[in-house]
């Protein structure tokens, strides 16, 4: 393996109107950038427009895009937005429309709803496992009641700064593991 630094997609889960995942991926690439121990990125999964997976060709260039950036990333942190109970059928679909390029890298997962996003992130840990990503045990969960104002204005606790941290910290630990798989 060479010296260059590990590439991590900080993938924006939500793409709705009005979404706050921006705001949370930036918190989490601003901490994230302060390491020096990778270079991280933000994936916005809206900016790829990917099509619903099946009803076009699949010769879509929107596709081959997003095949690539993925395939181009050694390791992720999901900002998951919690959908009735689980992850937002746009994740579902982006994470459906690449397979190989998710192979043998690592995850973390930052969640957050009314209860933190608890069981969307569950949802989303049984589909990393068939989609061989191997996803790290902490997990930053974040309360729509009291780390945004009105719902709607991220304004996250001091309390969940040292559990990113030990989140990117296994994240980068286990992307270069994998890597050596690769
Ligand atoms: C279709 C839909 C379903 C939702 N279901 C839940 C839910 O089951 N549990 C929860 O905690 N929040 C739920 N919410 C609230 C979202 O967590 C909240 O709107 C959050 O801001 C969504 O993230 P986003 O703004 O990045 O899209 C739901 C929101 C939408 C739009």
């Amino acid at each position: 393996m060479g010296n260059e630094k590990l590439k991590i997609g900080i993938v924006l889960g939500s793409t709705r109107q009005g979404r706050v995942s921006p705001q949370v991926g930036q918190w989490v690439k601003q901490i994230a950038d302060q390491r020096g121990d990778a270079e991280y990125e933000i994936v916005d999964i809206a900016e790829f427009k990917l099509p619903f997976l099946g009803e076009g060709t699949g010769q879509e260039p929107a596709l081959a895009s997003w095949n690539e950036k993925i395939g181009s990333l050694d390791g992720f942190v999901f900002i998951v937005a919690e959908y009735n109970h689980s992850i937002t059928g746009a994740l579902k679909n982006a994470l459906d429309s690449a397979r190989d390029a998710w192979n043998n890298k690592a995850a973390g997962i930052v969640s957050y709803g009314s209860t933190g996003g608890a069981r969307a992130a569950e949802h989303l840990r049984g589909i990393l496992g068939e989609l061989l990503i191997a996803d790290v045990r902490v997990h930053p969960t974040l309360s729509l009641f009291t780390d945004f104002e009105n719902y709607s204005t991220f304004k996250p606790s001091e309390l969940h700064l040292t559990n990113v941290n030990a989140m990117l910290d296994q994240v980068v630990a286990w992307s270069g593991a994998l890597k050596t798989l690769r």
